[in-house]
């Protein structure tokens, strides 16, 4: 069985990869990124998560900012409150007291090449690992990232850029100069594979308590993506597909990804050496299609719907 730790910013996609996580992998903890929404917030989400499905995960939080330079972040997509604005009852657990950019050093260290590393928020607690540990690749199994517009298809107003991205450029940048090789689940991708609003309301429906929280939570969000009528996107549940079951993609192409740092229109936004011209390593296994029933059957298994026979 896989071994995961999860950098996150929850987020409703993030809850969605997250109950995946929990259904088909051990998890051995939660770091907590700034994103979606501010720290309180997607610190008390994920302590909700683990609380509501009734796993000893520990949650650790990390930065409460970008490394440097602030900026906006996508309440309007997942509420206020990142988790729909659903007032819930606030966790009685508490996060561990350790910074996740810590946890993630120790945790790596004292597991050295067991564990598969899913990045769903943005890099900054990873950033900061990495400058911890310049080692910190080479002990961990594989990284996934959730991020990135690999033919500058965002999701931001700064039109080629997606959130992850252009949420810590900077956090990005070193992270995809010094981590070696993995896997990037970029936006474009979950365009592709987004769920019909039909099927994903049906699994909703026939799952058990987890799909019930989870459809009060992603109740705004659904309503945001059925406005944009591209289909329910769920973007880091993707991301976790592929981190749970690599086999499931099915297309795949290996280039050198940059990250555009300068101020103006594209900063933040995944350069990608298609052509191999630049000489840059090969750093990113671009994921640009999965086995979309195998991805489904993936997410329905997390909300309680046993395998169909
Ligand atoms: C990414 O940005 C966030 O809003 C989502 O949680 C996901 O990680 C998609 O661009
Ligand atoms: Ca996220």
């Amino acid at each position: 069985m896989t071994t995961l730790l999860i950098d996150t910013d929850p987020g409703v996609d993030d809850a969605l990869a997250i109950l995946m996580a929990h259904a088909h992998a051990r998890v051995v903890g939660l770091c907590i990124a700034a994103g979606n929404v501010g720290l309180a917030h997607t610190v008390g989400n994920a302590l909700k998560l683990v609380e509501t499905i009734d796993v000893d995960t520990p949650v650790f939080a990390g930065c409460p900012t970008p490394l440097v330079l602030p900026a906006p972040g996508a309440g309007f997509v997942h509420g206020e409150d990142g988790f729909g604005d659903t007032a819930y009852l606030p966790a009685a657990r508490r996060a561990n007291g350790e910074h996740a950019a810590a946890a993630i050093v120790r945790l790596a260290r004292e597991r050295p090449g067991e564990l598969t590393l899913v990045a769903l928020a943005p890099l900054t607690n990873l950033a900061l690992a990495l400058r911890l540990d310049p080692d910190l690749p080479s002990r961990f199994a594989r990284l996934v990232v959730m991020g990135g517009a690999v033919t500058g298809h965002g999701n931001i107003h700064l039109a080629p850029v997606e959130f992850n991205i252009g949420f810590d450029p900077e956090a990005a940048h070193v992270v995809f100069s010094e981590w070696p090789q993995f896997d990037l689940v970029d936006w474009e991708a979950c365009l592709r594979h987004a769920m019909t609003f039909e099927a994903f309301e049906r699994m909703l429906a026939a799952g058990d308590e987890r799909a019930g929280f989870y459809a009060a939570i992603s109740r705004k969000a659904r309503a945001f993506n059925r406005s944009r009528g591209r289909g329910m996107i769920a973007a880091d549940a993707l991301a976790m597909a592929v981190a749970l079951d690599p086999a499931i993609v099915t297309r795949a192409e290996h280039h050198h990804v940059a990250i555009e740092l300068a101020a103006g229109l594209s900063r933040g936004a995944t350069v990608v050496d298609w052509h191999d011209r630049l000489g840059g390593r090969a750093n990113a296994n671009i994921v640009l299609g999965v086995d979309q029933a195998r991805f489904e059957a993936l997410v329905a298994a997390a909300l309680g719907i046993p395998a169909a026979r």
